[in-house]
């Protein structure tokens, strides 16, 4: 009997669990994607929705409408999306779930420069909301080029179609990069601000939906084992990597433009920091944990003009091996500079000046042609106060490290006998893999924020001010760099310039080889 109350009881608990976590489905709407034909836009906005439509996780009456300036057909658009799907999937993709998702994905040529294009935009989903029932909900997807975004959020708002109709709902999605500095961030915001409320607003930040990201936040909240270690008591360094091993590819022009602090610093690598030193969110909602990060962001130490080189490297790669293939140097590569300074090594020192970590650094870094492809978090502590073990010393101290990608999972690093007689000590690993932990399968970032997307949940998109203050962060290290030639050069294959290993190394300290 009391196995069959056991089992009753565990039963009535996962229904109501299960009951808390039904699967919202989102109102009827409809999405308009500009820059339609675009790699993003197949590579992973469609292959996202397909996913959606797998699950049952799209509204009954959806439409993706596609804007870009290419002349194409409905079934044009779709065949060509199909395409890019089967060899992503490698044929695998459902026939018949395919069928009726394209049913809802239509196409429209025109230049979002043109106001006319605005107008025809706006007559057909009109016509969708009668004929699919999108009830005047619609999301506006830019995925175009950056530069096109002040003026496509402009002719959206002189049409009018910055508010539902009939009293729908109209959001926005801002891709990144979201401005080039502070200056050119807020002029971007205060245009958007003109026409768009910021509850409307979604700037998206895909490392935000990736899973193992927002469990940096379940593992530090819903642990008591690690929160109260969780500072600069106990804290020693942080370290954030961000590496990759390939290079810049055919986007030398984009790159040039760009570079790793504004590609992967700016956005990414800000965001992972913020949620590693955040404060625990009074709820997990909008406000609450982007009220936190954005607190974070306000302490991060402003680096001095004249003291960049004090706390940031800007380094390059040169031709040399990465996976037993020899590759060219960046200024090598197709459409750059022969003499181009651009970062595509970026390391930084910097501090979080507030209670819980005063004096603590995180040292980060971003590169491309680095050995390998990784994202990580390691949290090192300090070493025990007293070491009773001969030889203890010189045993590394505990490391917490929250891998990102791939391979995701954590893993804690000890101190452990070596079994025999003595007591010798020697550091071994506790992992946690998520792949063997876990037996569902992990969706692609962009599911997950389409999803909350056409829920109306900003929780992981960007608000303003985060978007603004990380910027600021960075500002006096673009203005310093914009001035000087001087980079730091390394051979594709290697972990990045000796000028970032001196970084860690005047503190005393290195970095680690994920
Ligand atoms: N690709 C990625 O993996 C990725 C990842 C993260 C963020 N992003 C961001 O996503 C955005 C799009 O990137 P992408 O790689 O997809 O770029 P892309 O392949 O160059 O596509 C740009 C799109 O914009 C359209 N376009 C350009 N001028 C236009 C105009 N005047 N009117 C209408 N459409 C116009 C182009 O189509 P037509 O030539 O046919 O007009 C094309 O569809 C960028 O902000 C990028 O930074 C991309």
């Amino acid at each position: 009997m009391a196995g069959s109350l056991q089992t009753d009881t565990q039963l009535s608990a996962d229904v109501l669990l299960d009951d808390s976590r039904l699967p919202k489905v989102p109102e009827p709407g409809a999405m308009v994607i500009f820059g339609a034909s675009g790699d993003l836009t197949a590579r992973k906005l469609i292959p996202a929705l397909y996913d959606l439509a797998t699950q049952r996780r799209l509204p009954m009456k959806f439409a993706v409408v596609g804007v870009s300036r290419t002349q194409m057909s409905h079934d044009e658009f779709r065949k060509k999306l199909r395409k890019t799907l089967n060899e992503q999937r490698a044929g695998k993709v459902r026939d018949s779930v395919w069928e009726s998702f394209c049913g809802s994905v239509f196409y429209l040529p025109g230049d979002t420069k043109k106001a006319e294009t605005y107008q025809e935009l706006k007559d057909f989903l009109k016509r969708l909301d009668g004929e699919r029932g999108t009830r005047g909900n619609r999301a506006f997807y830019l995925a175009s080029s950056p530069t096109l975004f002040p003026a496509v959020v402009e002719k959206l708002g002189e049409a009018g179609m910055n508010r539902g109709e009939n009293g729908g709902w109209a959001r926005l999605v801002i891709e990144k990069p979201f401005g080039r500095d502070l200056e050119s961030a807020k002029e971007l915001n205060t245009g958007i601000r003109r026409y768009f409320e910021e509850t409307q607003i979604y700037r998206i930040d895909h490392y935000l939906g990736k899973e193992t990201v927002q469990n940096i936040m379940a593992l530090r909240f819903s642990n008591s084992v690690f929160e109260p270690l969780w500072s600069q008591h106990y804290v020693d360094h942080v370290q954030i990597t961000v590496a990759e091993d390939i290079g810049i590819g055919t986007r030398g022009a984009f790159y040039e433009e760009a570079g790793a602090l504004r590609d992967i610093v700016q956005n990414h690598l800000m965001q992972v920091l913020c949620l590693t030193a955040m404060e625990p969110p009074v709820a997990f909602d909008s406000e609450g944990v982007r009220e936190e990060k954005v607190k974070v962001l306000k302490s991060v130490r402003r680096i001095p003009r004249d003291k960049v080189g004090e706390f940031a490297v800007r380094g390059q790669y040169t031709s040399g091996w990465v996976w037993g293939e020899e590759v060219s140097g960046y200024r090598e590569e197709k459409n750059v500079a022969p003499d181009s300074t651009t970062d595509t090594y970026v390391a930084l020192k910097l501090f979080i000046d507030n209670w819980r970590w005063a004096g603590v650094p995180f040292y980060v870094r971003a590169g491309k042609r680095l050995p390998k492809r990784v994202t990580e978090i390691a949290i090192q502590f300090k070493r025990t106060p007293h070491a009773p073990f001969a030889g203890a010393e010189n045993l590394e101290p505990n490391i917490l490290v929250v891998r990102v990608q791939p391979e995701e999972g954590v893993s804690l690093k000890i101190g452990a006998k070596v079994p025999g007689s003595g007591f010798r000590i020697r550091s071994v690993n506790m992992d946690l893999l998520y792949g063997t932990a876990f037996l569902e399968e992990v969706p692609d970032a962009y599911q997950r924020l389409l999803l909350d997307l056409m829920l109306g949940d900003p929780t992981l998109f960007i608000r303003a001010d985060e978007t603004e203050s990380a910027w600021d962060i960075l500002d006096p290290v673009i203005s310093s760099w914009a001035e000087s030639e001087k980079v730091a050069f390394y051979p594709a294959g290697s972990w990045g310039p000796a000028e970032s290993e001196e970084l860690v190394a005047r503190d005393g300290r290195e970095w680690r080889r994920p």
